[in-house]
């Protein structure tokens, strides 16, 4: 067979046993080849300060960057001559099974990007067969998502206010939630400067500059948001608390945020005790932090540090994924931040995460072409996975260990 046709090509369907029938792209997303392409694309779609406020980190970018270059500074390693043809990139998490070791992290305010994008992603998870975390500081009504995809899973921000907390719990129970996913890598905002350059503020502040933006950019301002106005009116803060928040628009956005600085470990036991599902703690760094999480009696963690949204220079997940691992005990180790290819979901399997959570891709993808974008998006990374098991000659997600890593110090 011709060398460069054997390199290039993708395996015939038929040589992949559990690969599902999905019927191929709508042309018009053909030439999304990849998860980047989305971003590309949402560039030119979304105003600029839309657009920051999703790509962008914090002060210099250092944590942004460091979590890309983690998986840059680990190659695979894999092993030859494995018979491949019977791999499945199936994953099971807490006790359900899924299509693929990804899922849809948790993104607030993203119907700003996309229209409905709540309720689109949360199906198209749900079409994909992923896990999908709704944002608690999302636009819809946590009530309305969970009809869409209802193994969703929902992510809290709470304040350290005990009475605005056991609310909130009981009513994420009532919607229907099985899993709730307590984010603690928010005591205070970071400090995005990216975002009071372009103009990106909640509360959403109307200006002049706003205005140019949006007639600039007339895709996102006929499909996004005037549409939005139309069927969905103003937008609010609609699951911050038990009951729902303020518009967009107004200054109680920021208050409804409350005193997260007063956050503790002894919050998490509050919750613990009042939340029947698995609990799940987003934004763990620290192996220390792990040890207490498991004695708090927490289900699981995610390794994060926001998508390098927070703390600048803060370490990359995928660096301290490892040391979490050691202290996890039972507890599920996930990991978030920067997971872009099939490539980097293996190096995060084989350094120990039992799941990975993929962000602003999946909202780019909505931005530029709705549920099909979304589908699309995580086609290309399920369907890349695929390959690459083949590639590193593993036929189970399970087989994967440290033996297939090997840190190198190339540079980006
Ligand atoms: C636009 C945007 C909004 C986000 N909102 C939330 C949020 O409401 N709650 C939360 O826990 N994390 C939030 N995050 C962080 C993500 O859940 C996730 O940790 C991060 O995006 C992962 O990095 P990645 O975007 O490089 O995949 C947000 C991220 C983005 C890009």
């Amino acid at each position: 067979m011709d060398q460069m046709h054997a390199e290039t090509a993708p395996p015939p369907p038929s040589a992949v046993a559990s690969r599902p029938e999905a019927p191929p792209p709508p042309p018009g997303l053909r030439r999304y080849l990849a998860l980047d392409d989305f971003q590309a694309a949402a560039r030119r779609r979304l105003p600029l300060p839309i657009y920051g406020f999703i790509a962008g980190g914090v002060e210099r970018d250092a944590a942004l960057r460091g979590n890309h270059a983690a998986f840059a500074a680990n190659a695979l390693v894999w092993r030859s001559l494995v018979d491949t043809s019977e791999r499945t990139t199936a994953a099971s998490l807490f006790g359900r099974d899924y299509a693929a070791p990804f899922g849809i992290a948790p993104m607030g305010a993203s119907a700003v990007a996309a229209y409905d994008a709540d309720r689109v992603l949360a199906g198209a998870a749900a079409a994909s067969g992923i896990p999908f975390i709704l944002s608690g500081a999302s636009l819809t009504r946590m009530e309305e998502v969970i009809k869409v995809n209802p193994a969703a899973w929902f992510q809290a921000y709470v304040p350290g206010e005990t009475p605005r907390i056991e609310p909130l719990v009981d009513r994420v129970a009532a919607a229907g939630f099985d899993t709730f996913v307590l984010t603690v890598d928010v005591p205070v905002s970071g400090n995005r400067e990216n975002n009071v350059r372009n103009g990106f503020s909640i509360p959403l502040r109307p200006s002049p500059r706003l205005a140019w933006q949006g007639i600039t950019h007339p895709r996102w301002l006929g499909g996004t948001a005037l549409r939005t106005l139309r069927h969905r009116g103003m937008l609010h803060l609609e699951n911050m608390d038990a009951t729902r928040g303020p518009p967009m628009l107004s200054r109680e956005a920021v208050r409804a945020f409350g005193v997260r600085e007063a956050l503790n470990w002894r919050h998490v036991e509050l919750v613990r005790r009042r939340w029947p599902g698995k609990l799940v703690l987003k934004g763990i760094l620290a192996a220390a932090d792990a040890r207490l999480a498991r004695a708090a009696g927490v289900d699981g963690v995610i390794v994060s540090n926001h998508g390098g949204r927070q703390l600048d220079s803060a370490a990359a997940p995928l660096d301290m994924l490892p040391g979490v691992v050691a202290e996890a005990g039972g507890m599920t180790v996930m990991l978030d931040g920067a997971v872009r290819r099939g490539t980097d979901v293996l190096k995060a399997l084989a350094l120990g995460a039992g799941f990975v959570f993929i962000g602003r891709p999946f909202l780019f993808a909505a931005s530029v072409a709705g549920a099909p974008g979304a589908r699309h998006a995580v086609r290309l990374l399920r369907e890349e996975i695929e390959r690459d098991m083949a590639l590193l000659g593993v036929t189970r997600l399970s087989e994967l260990g440290p033996d297939f890593v090997r840190r190198t110090h190339t540079c980006p």
